[in-house]
């Protein structure tokens, strides 16, 4: 530890180098409790990983149909329509997308549910589809829910800076078919309620059937995976053997080592205490930390304030894209707002910003390779896994650092793992568990 830590930027950014490493033996005691905690949660017992029945199995690839899918993810909605071949091929047509308004986060439930609806009727209005119409509706909702069927659960909290009241604690799915009624669409059936991991892992599966993991590393992260029934021990009783998709939840993932930043931001946070690692992964929180720094050393004139300070005054304001362009940059400064900046400051700014997105990247990594040992903890047989989400896809390196946390774990082994993007997997795969359909002997309300 350099002696004049808050005193030269050289001292700050090697006490930040400490605080943003994930070691190897930091990443063993993660993988150790994550280990502790899937087994708690499927247990039943109290964890900071909600280990959710999903009511999912196993695609077979020969799922077919034409199903309407409408997801809500962290920013953006999107409706339209998945068209199953029954051969492993899944296609999106017909999408209409739409960024979520901010003031939709914090609105009523019904406000929330009304503006999906509005959405919907929209989408078949403008192709001439009548109240008369009727189909499937495929529903990815990307916030932790308790299911009790494929097509009914209850939201446990907010996620992702959702406020709204009159959620939390509801069947979202009812929630929606109510609000669909209100707008003369009563003849479409929700028939899946699915989570954003479970759409991309059940695409994934659909076209290849050694993908056994599905994860999101987006505005927010989670992880999903095929689980044997027996091991759930919290249904035991109540559902047939076989496989179900887990939605882990592992946003929410908390014994981990934070540092100060951490601390800090998780404050200002409406969930304060909650979705630690969601806070140290995803791209919601990556720019807010590179912000919080970034802060800290001009307050300490360690960086100087630039003639657009105001780009970096306000929360939030770094956004992950941004980080993305300051890490591509050659001017890493300018590209987080300050401009006319010197190249040592520069370099500074670009230094923070691969240190926080690398942490991100490596505790990634650290999580699949925990998700995947307790499913085969030799690595006997190879691995795919599902990703969607703009950090895995389009942050510089991000990926790069991903697979280097898996060779430091398994060494040479690690080459079993691949990553597969499946774009749109959300939707697509909602689709694929609607056709699926509710599997005979998981009763509802048996977990
Ligand atoms: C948050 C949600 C989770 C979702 C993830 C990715 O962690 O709680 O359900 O899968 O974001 O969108």
């Amino acid at each position: 530890m350099n002696g004049c830590a808050d005193h030269c930027p050289e001292g700050f950014l090697s006490r930040l180098r400490d605080e943003f490493l994930v070691s190897w033996d930091d990443a063993r005691t993660i993988v150790g409790n994550f280990h502790e905690e899937m087994r708690r949660g499927l247990a039943g017992q109290p964890s900071s990983l909600r280990m959710l029945p999903t009511f999912a199995g196993r695609p077979r690839g020969t799922e077919q149909g034409r199903l309407l899918i409408l997801d809500l993810g962290g920013t953006n909605v999107r409706i339209g329509e998945a068209v199953l071949d029954g051969k492993g091929r899944a296609e999106l047509t017909s999408v209409d997308r739409s960024v979520l308004p901010r003031e939709i986060m914090s609105a009523s439930g019904t406000e929330l549910f009304d503006f999906l609806a509005d959405r919907v009727d929209h989408f078949l209005g403008g192709r001439g589809l009548d109240d008369r119409w009727c189909r499937d509706l495929a529903f990815t909702f990307s916030f932790p829910v308790e299911q009790s069927s494929l097509v009914s659960g209850r939201l446990v909290n907010w996620t992702k800076g959702f406020t709204g009241p009159g959620v939390a604690g509801e069947d979202v799915a009812a929630l929606l078919r109510a609000a669909l009624a209100r707008r003369g669409r009563e003849r479409i059936r929700v028939a899946a309620l699915v989570n954003d991991t479970v759409g991309t892992l059940a695409a994934g599966s659909y076209a290849d059937p050694a993908c056994d993991l599905g994860v999101i590393l987006g505005t927010g992260t989670n992880a999903c995976y095929f689980e044997r029934t027996d091991r759930i021990e919290k249904c035991r009783d109540g559902v047939a053997a076989g496989e179900m998709i887990v939605n882990m939840e592992w946003g929410n993932f908390n014994r981990l080592r934070t540092n100060p930043w951490d601390e800090l931001l998780d404050r200002t946070t409406s969930n304060a205490g909650r979705q630690r690692l969601e806070k140290m992964i995803s791209g919601m929180y990556l720019g807010e930390l590179a912000r919080l720094v970034i802060g800290k050393m001009m307050a300490v004139g360690l960086l100087p304030q630039g003639t657009n300070h105001a780009a970096l005054a306000t929360p939030y304001a770094l956004t992950a894209e941004r980080l993305a362009a300051a890490v591509r940059s050659t001017d890493p400064a300018g590209a987080v707002g300050i401009e006319g900046a010197a190249p040592v400051d520069g370099a500074a700014v670009g230094q923070i910003c691969r240190l926080v997105a690398a942490r991100a990247a490596r505790l990634a990594g650290a999580a699949i390779a925990a998700v995947i040992s307790w499913r085969d903890e030799d690595l006997e047989t190879g691995h795919v896994v599902a990703i969607d989400g703009s950090l895995f896809e389009k942050f510089p390196g991000f990926q790069e650092n991903m697979r280097e946390m898996l060779r430091e774990l398994f060494g040479p082994r690690a080459a079993g793992i691949q990553f597969q993007l499946i774009p749109d997997g959300s939707g697509i795969g909602a689709a694929v568990v609607a056709a699926m359909g509710a599997r005979t002997g998981w009763g509802a309300g048996s977990c």
